[in-house]
């Protein structure tokens, strides 16, 4: 089954095409970076227009060369609203001119399945962790549809204190690529920066470490220079974290499977760390390929297709930008089972 995934939740117009959620016969991502860079973040308003205007010639690229589409899924959230709804009206306009099946994705769900498309051989169950712009969430998959939430980030994400890092170095935006880059060149030993470990619980905090960094910025304004050093002290704290508590609850629940996803998947201090402690511990660590861990619409294809698989679809979709991770039993009834939907009044 060929699957027409749509992506347009944050500030990437995305199509693809997947085959039995597995095998990418096309993979299309136009990036609006060059638009909201100067204003050091996502401007929803902008990020919608161009949404607008590209979200055509990016579909038309992806089926170009792929054959026939049997199904389509769209992001339905969560992310911003006005970008959301051009994903979703394009969708569901394709789906009735093509009469084909359209099912609603979650955007966390896409990323936690995104190391799929590179592992043929990895199945549920095992510990996702979601690190992106928006969202740090470490969580169980027991099967396709089937999620226990064990913690979140009570204030910044870990991508977001990327971002503000970079912002305070003057390092442009987004700013997860710029430290990744420049702590290359630093110590990472150099500042013994905060690791909010949050013993105890499954959850994540950021905003202090982000604060620690600030503080350290006003206290040393000649340390400035040292940028290289402040990166990498920065980024080992955050991914110290990261990784101590996700091998930490896979040990716990007993998985021996972890995978990754989302933007801040793509460091490379994360991923030598999972590498390492995956040797020590046996469990085995999934990353997705750099271009699936920030935002695409083949991740979008492969989870629509597990969706299609258990005969969920809905042609009448709703967006939602907090849309929580729920398992499929109880949020995906199509809209035209519900008592408020087309056969019910
Ligand atoms: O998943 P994503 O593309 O969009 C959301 O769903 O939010 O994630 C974007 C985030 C940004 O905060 C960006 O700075 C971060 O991912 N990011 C990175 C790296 N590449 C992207 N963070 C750390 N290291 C990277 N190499
Ligand atoms: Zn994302």
């Amino acid at each position: 089954m060929n699957v027409l995934g749509i992506e347009s939740s944050c500030d990437e117009t995305a199509a693809a095409v997947v085959k039995d959620g597995r095998k990418i016969l096309s993979n299309i991502i136009d990036s609006q970076e060059k638009l909201h860079r100067r204003f050091r973040g996502i401007v929803p308003e902008i990020a919608s227009r161009s949404h607008v205007e590209k979200i055509n010639a990016v579909i038309e690229k992806a089926i170009q060369k792929t054959g026939r589409v049997d199904a389509m899924a769209v992001t339905v959230g969560p992310g911003l609203i006005g970008s959301l709804l051009v994903g979703k009206m394009t969708a569901e306009a394709l789906a009735w001119a093509w009469d084909r099946p359209l099912v609603g994705i979650n955007h966390l769900e896409a990323h936690l399945f995104s190391a799929l498309l590179d592992s043929p051989r990895l199945e549920p169950p095992f510990l996702g962790l979601i690190v992106s712009g928006g969202h740090t969430h470490l969580v169980i998959v027991e099967d396709f549809g089937k999620y226990k939430t064990l913690g979140q980030t009570r204030d910044d994400s870990a991508g977001e204190c990327f971002d503000k890092v970079a912002s305070m170095l003057k390092l442009g935006y987004p700013g997860g690529p710029a430290i990744d880059k420049t702590a290359k060149l630093g110590n990472p030993k150099a500042i013994p920066f905060p690791r909010p470990y949050l013993t105890g619980s499954w959850d994540f905090s950021f905003s202090g470490l982000k604060t620690a960094v600030l503080y350290y910025l006003n206290d040393f304004p000649e340390k400035i220079s040292n940028v290289e050093d402040i990166c990498a002290s920065f980024q080992s704290a955050v991914t110290d974290v990261l990784t101590h508590k996700t091998f930490l609850a896979a040990k716990r629940y007993g998985l021996k499977k972890i995978a990754v996803g989302g933007g801040v998947s793509a460091n490379s201090e994360l991923r030598k760390k999972f590498n390492i402690e995956s040797r020590k511990s046996g469990i085995r660590a999934y990353f997705p390929s750099l271009i699936l861990s920030t935002d695409n619409a083949a991740m979008v294809a492969a989870v629509g297709f597990y969706k299609h698989q258990r005969g969920i679809s809905s042609n009448h979709l709703q967006v939602d930008p907090s849309l929580p991770l729920t398992n499929w039993e109880k949020s995906s009834l199509p809209f035209s089972l519900s008592p408020f939907g087309e056969r019910g009044g």
